[in-house]
């Protein structure tokens, strides 16, 4: 895709619904007892991907193709059925690890599987404390990566402290909770997103917190279905957050996003290094707090971002370097490990994109640094992986000259990301 910077941006967008919330929408109602209608379903291939899983595993869902508006009939927390091949899990990170959750609770096999970004990702942090629990599960390379292969069935509560703040981890752990024979005690270093809290609270799940503040989730009998109106993503927002802070004549104005506070790190990094962003017309949608955000032309300066802003900030990281590019001083993150584990090393790859477009980021095994520099143009490959294909789009947007862009799998979460780049005055299509 080429791309060039406008001289001037105004632009008002909806961003695409929330990604973590339309998978858990999706999964969670399988097992309820009812049907529930979700509005503003993200239809994009990874949510599609778990669609797909819970087909196969015998859900009913009526989810017609292009459309946001699905129906899901609950199989009931026992209704299940095993599946007649491996479930393809696609690029996604959270279809695979909180189905890993659910299956260790089923009596029979399934096996769980993906492309090869995703068939080289961690999967130890869901494998061990499941099979603590009492699953059979099995992964290749001594447990520790897809396919991973589940026979579940009787599960014990157990108290788990995660090495790593990991939403994905501790809803897997959340989902296997709700078959244990007692409570289950999940603890993290710093608290994850908790979309998982807020809705198997409102289906009837007894969620509550020890005295040394982990999770506690209780045994279900039964779930209610949770009919959900999906808000929009904060981390689909985050590109044109940053495109309008740093470039010298923009306002961008953003409708309907989701501002729980466990996702919205970036905000608060943005501000501090003196990002304009507005907030207003805060309200409730799906149980989750949103707003609309207007972000216009900034000066920035550089900060150091770590400790618990990091699993607040986790997939708008890459974004951070970007802006870090435009800011007086450096701009470093730490405490970031998290961020060579996800669909692609993100260190690396922010690393080599900015390097593409000549500016320099020095990559560290927990983070980076870079300086603020000046954007040129360039061809850049983005490996496959959407957040770097949207951050080099941005990117492009921002830069002296004309930059091209492939392998960007957009598709995943943002299907529209061109179009609305394109709409913001900088999309040239090559
Ligand atoms: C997600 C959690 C995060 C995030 C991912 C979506 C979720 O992953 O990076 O894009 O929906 O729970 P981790 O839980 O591995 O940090």
């Amino acid at each position: 895709m080429g791309v060039r910077r406008p001289g001037r941006v105004r632009a008002t967008f909806t961003v695409p619904p929330d990604k973590s919330i339309s998978h858990r929408a999706l999964i969670f109602n399988a097992i309820a007892s009812g049907t529930a209608r979700l509005e503003n379903v993200l239809d994009s291939a990874d949510v599609r991907a778990t669609a797909a899983c819970l087909g196969a595993l015998g859900v009913k869902i009526d989810w017609p193709p292009g459309s946001t508006g699905a129906t899901i009939r609950g199989s009931q927390l026992q209704g299940l059925m095993e599946p007649h091949g491996p479930l393809d899990c696609g690029n996604s990170g959270t279809s695979i690890r909180l189905l890993a959750g659910l299956l260790a609770a089923q009596p029979f096999l399934s096996v769980l599987s993906g492309d090869q970004s995703l068939n080289a990702r961690p999967m130890a942090r869901v494998i061990e404390p499941l099979a603590k629990m009492g699953a059979h599960v099995l992964g290749r390379c001594r447990d520790t990566l897809p396919p991973i292969v589940l026979r579940g069935g009787a599960l014990r509560g157990i108290s788990h402290d995660a090495p790593v703040a990991s939403a994905q981890v501790k809803t897997a752990l959340m989902l296997a909770s709700l078959y244990a024979d007692g409570p289950t005690k999940l603890g993290e270093p710093s608290p994850s997103r908790d979309h998982s809290e807020r809705m198997l609270g409102e289906m009837g799940v007894e969620i509550g917190h020890d005295v040394e503040g982990r999770l506690e989730v209780f045994p279900a009998e039964r779930l209610d279905p949770l009919p959900v109106k999906v808000p929009g993503d904060f981390s689909s927002a985050a590109p044109w957050l940053v495109l309008g802070a740093c470039h010298p004549d923009a306002e961008i104005r953003l409708i309907g996003v989701n501002i729980n506070p466990t996702r919205t790190g970036l905000l608060d990094v943005m501000r501090a290094m003196g990002a304009n962003v507005e907030t207003s017309e805060e309200r409730t949608v799906g149980g989750e707090p949103v707003a609309d955000l207007v972000a216009s032309s900034s000066d920035l300066v550089g900060i150091e971002v770590a400790g618990a802003d990091i699993p607040r900030t986790i997939d708008e990281l890459p974004f951070v370097g970007l802006l870090g590019a435009f800011a007086d001083g450096a701009t470093v993150v730490r405490d970031a490990e998290e961020l060579r584990t996800k669909e692609s090393d993100r260190v690396d790859a922010t690393a080599s994109v900015l390097g593409a477009m000549g500016v320099e980021m020095l990559a560290a095994d927990d983070g980076f640094s870079v300086h603020g520099g000046k954007l040129k143009g360039g061809r850049v490959d983005a490996g496959g992986d959407h957040r770097i294909g949207m951050l080099a789009g941005v990117a492009g947007a921002l830069a002296d000259g004309e930059t091209s862009v492939d392998n960007d799998a957009v598709g995943v979460s943002y299907p529209t990301f061109w179009r609305d780049l394109h709409a913001a005055g900088a999309g040239k299509a090559s």
